[in-house]
């Protein structure tokens, strides 16, 4: 798949994540491209990426790409935040010559579009108008503040490294998940008052919408949320925008893969993808 031309239905994407919260971006792919093959990869046992250098989230990402290049995928979507702050030319080095994208550009973009917007109704004057919210690592690459800064807008980063792990203990609505996401959010608002918008930066946050959104509102500062997952399906879905008619097909084609806990991968992955989610083949990437 090099061409806009080529019929999505003749086409395997590769999707991969540190974990399962890359399901949101699946999930906001099916609709969009039905007639593709596709391959999720969840880098289950060495998650979080989050937290590590970016030396070794490059090598496991590459790692990771490389396995999904070899199971026949024509198209790469880094659906996981870390990875494409820190080592996306490095997968893409590794992959060619298929396409990758990732999700920092397509989601940096979505809030912009939001903000700018809010700037105009409002007349506020620039100043940090976006909050993103992302992990340790991708908050030190600064990748979401360069990707806004080109956008001509400035941007304020709080790492969040409690949140993943909360998430990954399905506490979505607890009071210790509320508790954590109250004392990030008024720490990071303390700092600027003009902030509208607040990127999601992790694709485990999606999760926590509806928490967030409430925390947001007790705190009395109620916020535009954004998350990257729909923005990037949007941008793989630009690449198909000239084929042909796409043909029918009873449901897409997915076949997933994880590294660790594959019960645990079909047990919470299915809350990220929206849907049942079975026969997740366990494979070994190595450390
Ligand atoms: N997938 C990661 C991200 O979007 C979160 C989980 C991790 O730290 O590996 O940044």
């Amino acid at each position: 798949m090099t061409n806009q031309t080529t019929h999505p239905d003749q086409i395997t994407i590769g999707v991969f994540d540190s974990g399962f919260g890359g399901l949101t971006v699946l999930r906001e792919l099916l609709p969009l491209i039905p007639a593709a093959r596709y391959l999720y990869l969840g880098d289950t046992a060495r998650l979080p990426y989050g937290s590590k250098s970016r030396e070794t989230i490059a090598r496991y990402a590459v790692s990771s790409a490389r396995f999904l290049l070899d199971q026949g995928a024509d198209l790469l979507v880094i659906a996981c935040n870390t990875a494409t702050a820190l080592a996306l030319d490095d997968i893409r080095t590794a992959a060619l010559p298929i396409p990758v994208l990732g999700v920092i550009e397509p989601g940096a973009q979505a809030a912009a579009k939001v903000t700018l917007a809010a700037r105009e109704s409002t007349g506020q004057t620039p100043g940090s108008q976006i909050l993103v919210l992302a992990t340790t690592a991708t908050v030190q690459s600064h990748a979401y503040s360069h990707a806004l800064a080109r956008l001509s807008i400035h941007a304020t980063e709080k790492a969040c490294p409690l949140l993943v792990p909360l998430v990954e203990e399905g506490w979505i609505d607890h009071p210790v998940t509320r508790e954590v996401a109250r004392i990030y959010l008024s720490e990071a608002l303390a700092e600027d008052r003009s902030i509208n918008t607040l990127l999601l930066g992790c694709t485990h946050y999606p999760l926590l919408h509806p928490l967030l959104q409430q925390t947001l509102v007790d705190l009395g500062r109620p916020l535009t949320l954004i998350d990257s997952a729909q923005a990037t399906a949007q941008a793989v879905a630009a690449c198909f925008q000239q084929a042909s008619p796409l043909r029918e097909r009873k449901g897409a084609l997915c076949t997933f893969y994880a590294t660790d806990f594959t019960d645990k991968f079909e047990r919470l992955g299915s809350r990220f993808l929206g849907q049942p989610l079975s026969g997740v083949h366990l494979i070994d990437l190595g450390g």
